[in-house]
Protein backbone atom coordinates (compact mmCIF):
# COMPACT_ATOMS: atom_id res chain seq x y z
CA UNK A 1 0.00 0.00 0.00
CA UNK A 2 1.33 3.62 -0.62
CA UNK A 3 1.07 5.56 2.38
CA UNK A 4 -0.64 9.87 1.67
CA UNK A 5 3.13 11.34 2.31
CA UNK A 6 4.44 8.88 -0.69
CA UNK A 7 2.37 10.36 -3.10
CA UNK A 8 2.38 13.60 -2.33
CA UNK A 9 6.34 13.54 -2.02
CA UNK A 10 6.16 15.46 1.41
CA UNK A 11 9.56 16.11 3.17
CA UNK A 12 8.73 16.98 6.56
CA UNK A 13 5.06 16.19 7.73
CA UNK A 14 2.41 18.95 8.67
CA UNK A 15 -1.01 18.99 10.91
CA UNK A 16 -2.47 19.30 6.87
CA UNK A 17 -1.02 15.67 5.75
CA UNK A 18 -2.05 14.33 9.17
CA UNK A 19 -5.86 15.65 8.93
CA UNK A 20 -5.82 14.42 5.26
CA UNK A 21 -5.19 10.97 6.56
CA UNK A 22 -7.64 10.66 8.83
CA UNK A 23 -9.76 12.24 5.67
CA UNK A 24 -8.40 9.79 2.99
CA UNK A 25 -8.77 6.45 5.99
CA UNK A 26 -4.96 5.86 5.86
CA UNK A 27 -3.99 5.45 9.96
CA UNK A 28 -1.51 7.70 11.46
CA UNK A 29 1.67 5.78 12.93
CA UNK A 30 3.78 7.32 15.89
CA UNK A 31 5.84 6.02 18.40
CA UNK A 32 7.28 8.22 21.36
CA UNK A 33 10.80 8.90 20.72
CA UNK A 34 13.45 11.14 23.06
CA UNK A 35 16.42 10.60 21.35
CA UNK A 36 18.15 11.13 18.27
CA UNK A 37 19.35 7.46 17.15
CA UNK A 38 15.77 6.14 17.74
CA UNK A 39 14.65 9.72 16.19
CA UNK A 40 16.36 8.29 12.91
CA UNK A 41 15.22 4.85 13.16
CA UNK A 42 11.89 6.14 13.39
CA UNK A 43 11.62 8.33 10.89
CA UNK A 44 13.87 6.03 8.28
CA UNK A 45 10.90 3.27 8.74
CA UNK A 46 8.14 6.01 7.74
CA UNK A 47 6.41 6.44 11.13
CA UNK A 48 4.43 9.67 10.71
CA UNK A 49 4.38 10.98 14.37
CA UNK A 50 7.15 11.05 16.75
CA UNK A 51 5.77 12.13 20.29
CA UNK A 52 8.18 13.79 22.65
CA UNK A 53 6.39 12.51 25.61
CA UNK A 54 7.26 12.69 29.57
CA UNK A 55 6.55 9.39 29.44
CA UNK A 56 10.74 9.69 29.22
CA UNK A 57 10.27 10.02 33.29
CA UNK A 58 10.09 6.46 33.75
CA UNK A 59 11.61 5.18 30.74
CA UNK A 60 14.75 7.21 30.12
CA UNK A 61 15.01 8.15 34.15
CA UNK A 62 13.69 5.69 35.72
CA UNK A 63 11.18 7.32 38.27
CA UNK A 64 8.17 6.28 39.04
CA UNK A 65 5.47 8.57 37.23
CA UNK A 66 5.49 11.72 34.48
CA UNK A 67 5.25 14.02 37.59
CA UNK A 68 9.32 15.25 38.10
CA UNK A 69 9.73 15.74 34.35
CA UNK A 70 10.37 19.60 33.73
CA UNK A 71 10.20 22.02 30.59
CA UNK A 72 14.31 22.23 30.38
CA UNK A 73 14.43 17.92 29.78
CA UNK A 74 12.11 18.53 27.47
CA UNK A 75 13.21 20.69 25.47
CA UNK A 76 16.37 18.62 25.74
CA UNK A 77 14.76 15.63 24.72
CA UNK A 78 12.86 17.35 21.70
CA UNK A 79 15.86 19.21 20.41
CA UNK A 80 17.28 15.14 20.36
CA UNK A 81 14.61 13.91 18.53
CA UNK A 82 14.57 16.81 15.75
CA UNK A 83 18.01 17.11 14.96
CA UNK A 84 17.87 13.48 13.29
CA UNK A 85 14.51 13.81 12.25
CA UNK A 86 13.18 14.68 8.24
CA UNK A 87 9.92 13.20 7.50
CA UNK A 88 8.07 13.02 10.81
CA UNK A 89 5.94 15.47 12.75
CA UNK A 90 7.23 16.16 15.69
CA UNK A 91 4.93 16.87 18.99
CA UNK A 92 6.75 17.76 22.13
CA UNK A 93 4.72 17.01 26.12
CA UNK A 94 3.80 20.21 28.32
CA UNK A 95 5.11 18.45 31.41
CA UNK A 96 3.14 18.71 34.73
CA UNK A 97 2.22 21.62 36.28
CA UNK A 98 4.56 23.70 32.59
CA UNK A 99 0.48 24.91 31.56
CA UNK A 100 -1.57 25.99 34.71
CA UNK A 101 -1.48 29.75 33.55
CA UNK A 102 -1.97 30.99 30.44
CA UNK A 103 1.23 32.78 30.92
CA UNK A 104 3.42 29.46 31.68
CA UNK A 105 1.57 27.61 29.14
CA UNK A 106 2.92 30.47 26.61
CA UNK A 107 6.07 29.97 28.02
CA UNK A 108 6.55 26.64 27.90
CA UNK A 109 5.51 26.29 24.74
CA UNK A 110 7.84 28.74 23.57
CA UNK A 111 10.54 27.10 24.84
CA UNK A 112 9.26 23.71 23.02
CA UNK A 113 8.50 25.39 19.61
CA UNK A 114 11.12 27.64 19.69
CA UNK A 115 14.22 26.19 21.39
CA UNK A 116 13.38 22.70 20.84
CA UNK A 117 12.36 22.62 17.13
CA UNK A 118 8.69 20.86 18.32
CA UNK A 119 5.90 21.11 15.37
CA UNK A 120 2.97 20.95 18.29
CA UNK A 121 2.74 20.65 21.79
CA UNK A 122 0.45 18.26 23.88
CA UNK A 123 -1.57 19.00 27.23
CA UNK A 124 -3.36 16.75 29.34
CA UNK A 125 -6.96 17.54 30.51
CA UNK A 126 -9.87 19.72 29.01
CA UNK A 127 -8.02 23.13 29.78
CA UNK A 128 -10.07 25.08 26.82
CA UNK A 129 -8.77 28.67 28.00
CA UNK A 130 -5.61 27.46 27.91
CA UNK A 131 -5.88 26.02 24.47
CA UNK A 132 -7.56 28.97 23.11
CA UNK A 133 -4.97 31.29 23.93
CA UNK A 134 -1.97 29.04 22.42
CA UNK A 135 -3.80 28.72 19.43
CA UNK A 136 -4.48 31.95 19.28
CA UNK A 137 -0.83 32.98 19.17
CA UNK A 138 -0.01 29.98 16.24
CA UNK A 139 1.26 27.01 18.81
CA UNK A 140 -0.55 23.67 17.20
CA UNK A 141 -2.04 21.77 19.93
CA UNK A 142 -2.97 18.26 20.62
CA UNK A 143 -5.42 17.58 23.68
CA UNK A 144 -4.85 14.44 25.95
CA UNK A 145 -8.00 12.66 27.28
CA UNK A 146 -9.33 9.42 29.04
CA UNK A 147 -6.13 8.52 31.37
CA UNK A 148 -4.14 11.60 32.38
CA UNK A 149 -0.31 10.05 33.81
CA UNK A 150 -0.03 13.23 35.00
CA UNK A 151 -2.97 13.11 37.16
CA UNK A 152 -1.67 9.75 38.67
CA UNK A 153 -1.64 11.03 42.51
CA UNK A 154 -5.23 12.13 42.33
CA UNK A 155 -6.40 8.97 40.21
CA UNK A 156 -4.17 6.47 42.75
CA UNK A 157 -3.42 3.92 39.86
CA UNK A 158 -3.41 3.41 36.24
CA UNK A 159 -6.97 2.53 35.63
CA UNK A 160 -9.32 2.35 32.00
CA UNK A 161 -11.41 5.67 31.89
CA UNK A 162 -14.75 5.93 30.90
CA UNK A 163 -15.62 2.36 31.93
CA UNK A 164 -19.73 3.59 32.82
CA UNK A 165 -21.94 5.81 30.73
CA UNK A 166 -21.50 8.80 32.95
CA UNK A 167 -17.47 9.11 32.33
CA UNK A 168 -17.62 8.12 28.85
CA UNK A 169 -20.18 10.96 28.62
CA UNK A 170 -17.91 13.36 29.86
CA UNK A 171 -15.32 12.16 27.28
CA UNK A 172 -17.00 12.66 24.42
CA UNK A 173 -17.86 16.27 25.21
CA UNK A 174 -14.47 17.30 26.37
CA UNK A 175 -13.22 15.91 22.88
CA UNK A 176 -15.64 17.85 21.00
CA UNK A 177 -14.70 20.64 23.26
CA UNK A 178 -11.21 20.72 22.49
CA UNK A 179 -11.81 20.52 19.18
CA UNK A 180 -14.35 23.44 19.36
CA UNK A 181 -11.40 25.08 21.48
CA UNK A 182 -9.02 24.81 18.35
CA UNK A 183 -7.32 21.66 19.31
CA UNK A 184 -5.77 20.10 16.19
CA UNK A 185 -4.99 16.80 16.96
CA UNK A 186 -6.54 14.59 20.03
CA UNK A 187 -4.86 11.07 21.76
CA UNK A 188 -7.24 8.90 24.16
CA UNK A 189 -5.34 7.27 26.22
CA UNK A 190 -6.38 3.69 28.07
CA UNK A 191 -10.58 4.17 27.35
CA UNK A 192 -13.03 1.14 25.73
CA UNK A 193 -12.55 0.54 22.18
CA UNK A 194 -15.78 1.52 21.36
CA UNK A 195 -16.48 4.56 22.88
CA UNK A 196 -12.76 5.95 21.18
CA UNK A 197 -13.96 4.18 17.97
CA UNK A 198 -17.50 6.83 18.65
CA UNK A 199 -15.54 9.58 19.12
CA UNK A 200 -13.52 9.55 16.20
CA UNK A 201 -16.28 9.42 14.12
CA UNK A 202 -18.01 12.52 15.58
CA UNK A 203 -15.14 14.98 15.45
CA UNK A 204 -12.73 16.07 12.66
CA UNK A 205 -9.56 16.47 13.80
CA UNK A 206 -7.33 12.96 14.14
CA UNK A 207 -7.75 11.06 16.81
CA UNK A 208 -4.13 8.35 17.89
CA UNK A 209 -5.20 6.36 20.67
CA UNK A 210 -2.73 3.97 23.23
CA UNK A 211 -4.94 1.79 25.21
CA UNK A 212 -8.05 2.96 23.02
CA UNK A 213 -8.77 -0.32 19.78
CA UNK A 214 -8.37 -0.05 16.64
CA UNK A 215 -11.01 2.19 15.51
CA UNK A 216 -9.41 5.40 15.91
CA UNK A 217 -7.33 7.40 13.36
CA UNK A 218 -3.86 6.37 14.60
CA UNK A 219 -1.96 4.47 17.09
CA UNK A 220 0.85 5.78 19.31
CA UNK A 221 2.93 3.42 21.56
CA UNK A 222 5.84 3.91 24.10
CA UNK A 223 8.63 3.04 21.81
CA UNK A 224 10.26 1.15 24.99
CA UNK A 225 7.57 -0.84 25.56
CA UNK A 226 7.04 -2.01 21.82
CA UNK A 227 10.62 -2.86 21.86
CA UNK A 228 10.07 -4.13 24.94
CA UNK A 229 12.56 -3.46 26.91
CA UNK A 230 10.83 -1.10 29.46
CA UNK A 231 11.31 -0.98 33.11
CA UNK A 232 8.42 -3.24 34.92
CA UNK A 233 5.49 -4.55 33.49
CA UNK A 234 4.30 -3.91 30.16
CA UNK A 235 0.78 -2.76 30.16
CA UNK A 236 -2.11 -4.90 28.43
CA UNK A 237 -2.44 -2.27 25.18
CA UNK A 238 1.11 -2.39 24.23
CA UNK A 239 2.81 -5.36 22.02
CA UNK A 240 6.59 -6.54 22.11
CA UNK A 241 7.13 -6.24 18.47
CA UNK A 242 11.06 -7.48 19.18
CA UNK A 243 9.59 -10.90 19.86
CA UNK A 244 9.18 -11.83 15.74
CA UNK A 245 11.86 -9.03 14.37
CA UNK A 246 15.31 -9.84 13.74
CA UNK A 247 16.64 -5.94 15.17
CA UNK A 248 15.22 -2.59 16.08
CA UNK A 249 14.47 -1.30 12.44
CA UNK A 250 12.64 -4.75 11.73
CA UNK A 251 10.46 -4.38 14.53
CA UNK A 252 9.74 -0.45 14.31
CA UNK A 253 8.89 -1.44 10.55
CA UNK A 254 6.30 -4.07 12.02
CA UNK A 255 5.09 -1.91 14.02
CA UNK A 256 3.89 1.08 11.26
CA UNK A 257 3.33 -1.77 9.02
CA UNK A 258 0.69 -3.61 11.34
CA UNK A 259 -1.10 0.04 12.26
CA UNK A 260 -1.23 1.06 8.60
CA UNK A 261 -2.84 -2.42 8.07
CA UNK A 262 -5.19 -2.22 11.02
CA UNK A 263 -3.51 -5.30 12.37
CA UNK A 264 -2.50 -3.23 15.60
CA UNK A 265 -3.75 -3.28 18.16
CA UNK A 266 -6.33 -6.58 18.03
CA UNK A 267 -8.86 -7.10 20.50
CA UNK A 268 -6.46 -8.42 23.40
CA UNK A 269 -4.92 -5.19 23.48
CA UNK A 270 -8.24 -3.11 23.66
CA UNK A 271 -10.26 -2.46 26.47
O1 LIG B 1 4.25 10.65 27.51
C1 LIG B 1 3.84 9.83 26.68
O2 LIG B 1 4.58 8.96 26.20
C2 LIG B 1 2.45 9.91 26.29
C3 LIG B 1 1.87 8.75 25.54
C4 LIG B 1 1.60 7.66 26.49
C5 LIG B 1 0.67 9.11 24.76
O3 LIG B 1 1.78 10.85 26.59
Amino acid sequence: MSSYAENQNVSTLSILDLVAMKQAGEKITCLTAYDASFSQLIDQAGVDVMLVGDSLGMVIQGKKTTVPVSVDEMVYHTQCVVNARKRAFVIADLPFLSYGTTEMAMQSAAKLMQSAGAQMVKLEGAHLNIIELLVEFGVPVCAHLGLLPQSINQLGRYKVQGKNSHDAEKIIEDAHKVEQAGASLLILECVPADLATKISQSISIPVIGIGAGVGCDGQVLVLYDMLGISLGRRPKFSKDFMQTAQDIPSAIQQYHQAVKQSDFPASEHSY
